[in-house]
């Protein structure tokens, strides 16, 4: 028999991924790289916060990596992992334990609500939405990115991102799990907000210099094409 150590090999999208990488959060050359790329575009649709306790509910919120790029808000984070939550708290995040599917907070009480990187790992997708558009307030803004259903996105972030330095972790991903851009913009234009959908794509030149210098930052840059990552930005209608 070999030493050589087990590694559980969990299914696609399992949340046990979340503990078994917990310490990778805020590592930037780490297995959540990409996130902390991503979490600074995010940070680029934020507006500024127009009161002095202005809340900013950021669901589906890892270890905080948005916490950067949200100064000026009441940084509330949501989560189901708890150890992501943990990390969360020691960047600054209030953190509250919840299901995306059924927040535990009121109507209305958010400025600004952030999905970043989460609708592609919950379903019902629908319900997830319904609870972003409850809890923002009429004249708030929301702000996601995530992973297009297209058979480009299948190849580009699972056979082939997968296996890349930078990219997400092995099985992260459920690909049946990804969201269609035009069934998003319908689900929330139902709850009043109208999205405004960009594409996303790393710069290929900061990639080239991330696989030299692994702490580099890559910076994520617009695209025409909401094919792959793409973000929605929208504002709730006022009643
Ligand atoms: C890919 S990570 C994104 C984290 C963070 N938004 C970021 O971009 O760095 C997805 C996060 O969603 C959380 N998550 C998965 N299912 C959830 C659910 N049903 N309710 C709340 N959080 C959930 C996971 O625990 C994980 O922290």
């Amino acid at each position: 028999m070999s030493g050589a150590a087990t590694v559980e090999r969990r299914p696609r999208n399992a949340l046990g991924q979340y503990d078994d990488l917990a310490s990778a959060w805020w590592r930037p050359e780490g297995a959540f790289a990409a996130l902390h790329w991503l979490a600074e575009a995010r940070g680029r649709l934020l507006p500024p916060p127009t009161r002095r306790d202005a809340v900013l509910i950021d669901v589906g919120c890892g270890g905080g990596l948005l916490a950067p790029h949200a100064t000026g808000y009441l940084h509330l984070g949501l989560d189901i992992t708890w150890s992501a939550l943990t990390t969360a708290v020691d960047h600054g995040v209030t953190a509250v334990r919840g299901d995306a599917t059924r927040l535990p907070l009121a109507d209305g009480c958010a400025d600004v609500v952030v999905a970043g990187e989460i609708l592609e790992h919950v379903r019902p997708l629908e319900a997830v939405v319904t609870e972003l558009a409850r809890v923002l307030r009429p004249g708030g803004t929301i702000v996601l990115d995530t992973i297009n259903a297209t058979g480009a996105a299948r190849f580009a972030l699972v056979t082939v991102a997968e296996r890349l330095p930078g990219g997400p972790p092995p099985r992260i991903h459920d690909p049946a799990l990804f969201v269609s851009s035009d069934r998003l913009i319908e689900l929330f234009r139902a709850r009043g907000i109208r999205l405004q959908l960009t594409g996303l794509r790393p710069s290929v030149r900061d990639y080239v210099r991330f696989l030299v210098d692994r702490s580099r930052p890559v910076r994520m840059l617009p695209t025409a094409s909401v094919a792959l990552v793409y973000q929605g930005v929208g504002v709730k209608e006022q009643p």
